[in-house]
């Protein structure tokens, strides 16, 4: 397996083009299964987990198309992407691909919606945590669907189709939130939706499935409404830019110093982790092509941070954020409420020399002067990527294994960092 070398203490400085948002691409191209006309998605990041998720769509009988480079295209531009699901062709999608992904069994909503069944795996991803299903199965059932768990599948039956409901979450989900509302589009009537996740990439998925036909209101609010329709079109959707990569590379300049402009990407997409980073002594300004990050002369301040779903500080930022606040000046506490499994990268920060102690679901961060490289272990896909930003500010090599992970989630990191002056390599293993 691949691993990453860095020879950390330089300052980044340059330009980084922000990718279109993983999370947002995965559930938009999982809305094609919605329509037999083409969706056309463009800003497509190329990751692991677009490719994975490609290969479900395939098995489903969704055509795949991407367009070549275009002349003055940077090789880190977005790919842009046609999804033609003409013809469902099987609506079971196998436990060999669906575990590889948790995001994968989202197709279950369009399916039942458009086929009145499906037969989905019950998913995997990365290992934060229990992830169960039991949101997404209760929405169904209140949308009118059987449910049957069949040897480590999930049966969904809807004979005459779904109707609308009221469906209340107990806790906030992303990934139930964007199933709940793609089946809503296609079932009788109206569905609401209340405690529904607010993350921008609900709002995206919202406005690429209006663009289908769907009328959905409320998307990015608690309460979303959705008016079924008989038939959802094709349509052309951006994938919004992805603020998970904007605050991990903001954060990676936290930590090492310098100057970088993060070219494509909103403000608005992560108001609270910016602020946080600026109580933690970055300057933070937007400009008409992005946000230019430089750390102020006053070194890394600790601040105190609670995981929430937005508009809070996101989970997946959680990791980073930590490796920043090993080198603050004081003490910091990082509370992590979304999964309940998230501090594995604790250990790993720990062999470059950080001081963290854990507290139930609390990390105690006490700050170092120094990081020292050493060989460590990418555990999940943020967690992996915290190892990065903190190799980068540590002193000599350090080298992270496994980062299957990373390539799921991160385009082209190296690329990115190495063209604003880190010493970052792939090591092919
Ligand atoms: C999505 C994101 C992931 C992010 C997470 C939280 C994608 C592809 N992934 O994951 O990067 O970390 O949101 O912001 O967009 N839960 C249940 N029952 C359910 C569903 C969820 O108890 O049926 C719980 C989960 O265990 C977790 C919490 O709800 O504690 C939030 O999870 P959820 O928002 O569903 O995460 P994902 O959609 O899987």
């Amino acid at each position: 397996m691949d691993s990453i070398k860095v020879v950390g203490g330089r300052e980044l400085k340059g330009v980084i083009p922000i990718s279109g948002a993983k999370n947002a691409a995965l559930p938009l191209m999982i809305a094609s299964l919605l329509t037999e006309d083409t969706l056309t998605l463009s800003n497509v990041p190329r990751l692991r987990d677009v490719a994975q998720l490609t290969q479900i769509l395939m098995n489903h009988g969704v055509d795949y198309s991407v367009n070549g480079k275009r002349s003055g295209q940077d090789d880190l531009d977005g790919q842009t992407v046609h999804l033609t699901a003409r013809e469902i062709v099987d609506t079971t999608a196998p436990y060999e691909l669906v575990s590889k992904m948790r995001a994968s069994f989202w197709v279950i909503g369009p399916l039942v919606a458009r086929m009145h069944e499906a037969r989905v795996s019950l998913p995997g991803g990365c290992a934060i945590g229990t992830r169960p299903v039991d949101f997404f199965i209760e929405g169904l059932e209140k949308l009118g669907a059987d449910i049957d768990i069949d040897a480590g599948y999930v049966v969904v039956k809807a004979p005459g189709g779904l109707v609308g409901d009221r469906v209340e979450f107990p806790k906030v989900s992303v990934g139930a939130t964007h199933t709940i509302m793609m089946a809503a589009t296609l079932a009788k009537g109206e569905t609401e939706i209340v405690n529904a996740a607010c993350e921008p990439e609900v709002a995206d998925l919202a406005a690429c499935l209006t663009a289908m036909g769907a009328k959905i209101e409320g998307a990015g609010t608690p309460v979303i409404r959705i008016q079924g329709v008989d038939r959802l079109h094709g349509a052309h959707h951006a994938v919004v830019p992805d603020r998970i990569e904007t605050g991990t590379y903001a954060m990676a300049v936290a930590m090492t110093g310098g100057e970088v402009l993060l070219r494509g990407t909103r403000a608005n997409l992560l108001d609270t982790a910016l602020d946080t980073l600026r109580e933690a002594g970055t300057e933070i300004t937007e400009v008409p092509e992005g946000l230019k990050v430089y750390r102020n002369g006053n070194g890394i301040q600790p601040v105190d941070v609670t995981t929430e779903p937005f508009p809070g500080f996101p989970t997946d930022l959680q990791a980073q954020f930590m490796a920043l606040m090993t080198m603050a000046g004081g003490q910091s506490r990082i509370t992590e409420t979304i999964f309940e499994n998230r501090f594995m990268h604790v250990q790993e920060l720990a062999r470059l020399g950080a001081q963290i102690h854990i507290d139930g679901n609390t990390a105690i961060v006490d700050g170092v002067s120094t990081l020292r490289g050493a060989p460590v272990m990418a555990t999940d896909l943020r967690a992996s990527v915290s190892l990065v930003i903190a190799g980068l500010a540590a002193e000599g090599e350090t080298t992270v294994n496994r980062v299957y992970h990373l390539d799921r989630g991160f385009e082209r990191l190296e690329d990115k960092l190495t063209r604003c002056g880190a010493q970052i390599e792939r090591i092919s293993g």
